[in-house]
């Protein structure tokens, strides 16, 4: 599979660097706003093409897959343009800035019958069936609570704290922890209830999300954009817990029986960087002909835009683009 990145920027090159030890991809060109940061990434990362705007690199018909990396507030229009010239994309998270521009992107892809996914690389990783599978296993009983936080120190970057960038720590961190609540548990949500903390640029800088789940879970969210965070989830249930020491990128989980007696660490396999996965993914769902990769439908990726609709609006933070 041969991809083009849209934009050359900070997650672009990392996913360089990974692409290019997997052996079995390739990044055969890069996209920029500029010709000069193009070609200057481009021998940064041995990328064979360089295009000075997107709309270039859409056009270039040996592109297998266009993997969207701007931030969330650039992601709708190239998305949408790719897709009606028929390129299977994978777009970073957040989706998109809101629902109405996920369900846009979704629909289009339906009628187009082109690929479209989320890179949301948690739900991909081999951690996610890990985790599924020991609860399925009974390891922690039946269970009763779930918890995630992720936070960074990130307040100096301008796509965290603008809100023409669609800033905020729920579309760029808060989504993981939501996204792992509901890869352990998608039950229907029954009750919510947040509170969040506001920067002065009107963005959402800390936040706490608590829900009650069907069939008795509760569930607790702490995601922050301006503090370093322990960024564990725990899953308790009945007869005892499982930690995972990273939500963004489990390494390592760990049973627990009642009593916080250890009972065993699970090592997740070797990775690249955990990025590979998601490539894995579109590629194999593009070759089986599929618009989206099971491991990420649409149906959960317009849940998760609507449910964080839902909370900024409670928040108060509103982008231009709502
Ligand atoms: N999966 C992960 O672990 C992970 C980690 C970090 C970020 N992300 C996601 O990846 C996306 C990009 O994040 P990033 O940290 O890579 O961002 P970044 O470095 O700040 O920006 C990425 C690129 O977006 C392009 N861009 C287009 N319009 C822009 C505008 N108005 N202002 C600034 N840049 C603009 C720029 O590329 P050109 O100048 O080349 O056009 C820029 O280099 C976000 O959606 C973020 O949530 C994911």
């Amino acid at each position: 599979m041969r991809i083009g990145i849209i934009g050359a920027g900070h997650i672009g090159g990392k996913i360089a660097r990974t692409i290019a030890q997997t052996g079995c991809m390739e990044c055969l060109a890069v996209a920029s706003r500029t010709r000069e940061k193009a070609e200057s990434f481009a021998t940064e990362f041995g990328i064979p093409r360089a295009y000075g705007s997107y709309a270039e690199l859409l056009d270039d018909p040996d592109v297998d897959l266009v993997y969207v990396a701007t931030p969330h507030s650039h992601h709708f229009d190239v998305t949408m343009e790719a897709l009606r010239k028929g390129k299977p994309c994978l777009v970073e998270k957040a989706f998109m800035a809101n629902a109405a521009q996920a369900k846009a992107v979704l629909d289009l892809s339906r009628e187009k019958q082109v690929f479209v996914a989320e890179a949301i690389w948690t739900r991909y990783q081999p951690a996610a069936d890990i985790i599924r599978r020991l609860i399925s296993y009974g390891k922690v009983g039946r269970v009763r609570q779930i918890s995630a936080t992720l936070s960074y120190s990130i307040e100096h970057k301008d796509r965290i704290m603008k809100p023409e960038l669609c800033g905020g720590a729920l579309l760029d961190l808060g989504v993981y922890a939501i996204n792992f609540v509901r890869m352990v548990c998608p039950n229907p949500i029954e009750r919510i209830s947040s509170q969040c903390i506001l920067s002065d640029t009107g963005v959402d800088l800390s936040e706490s999300i608590s829900m009650v789940l069907s069939g008795g879970i509760q569930a607790n969210i702490q995601s922050s954009a301006c503090c370093a965070g322990y960024n564990t989830a725990v899953v308790a249930g009945s007869k005892g817990y499982m930690v995972i020491d990273n939500v963004n990128n489990p390494r390592r989980i760990s049973l627990y029986a009642i009593g916080g007696i250890f009972m065993e660490e699970i090592t997740v396999p070797d990775c690249i960087s955990g990025y590979e996965y998601e490539f894995e993914a579109c590629r194999d769902a593009i070759a089986a002909g599929l618009i989206e990769p099971p491991q990420m439908p649409h149906g959960e990726i317009l849940f998760i835009m609507e449910l964080m609709d839902s909370l900024r609006k409670e928040w108060g933070v509103r982008y231009p683009m709502d």
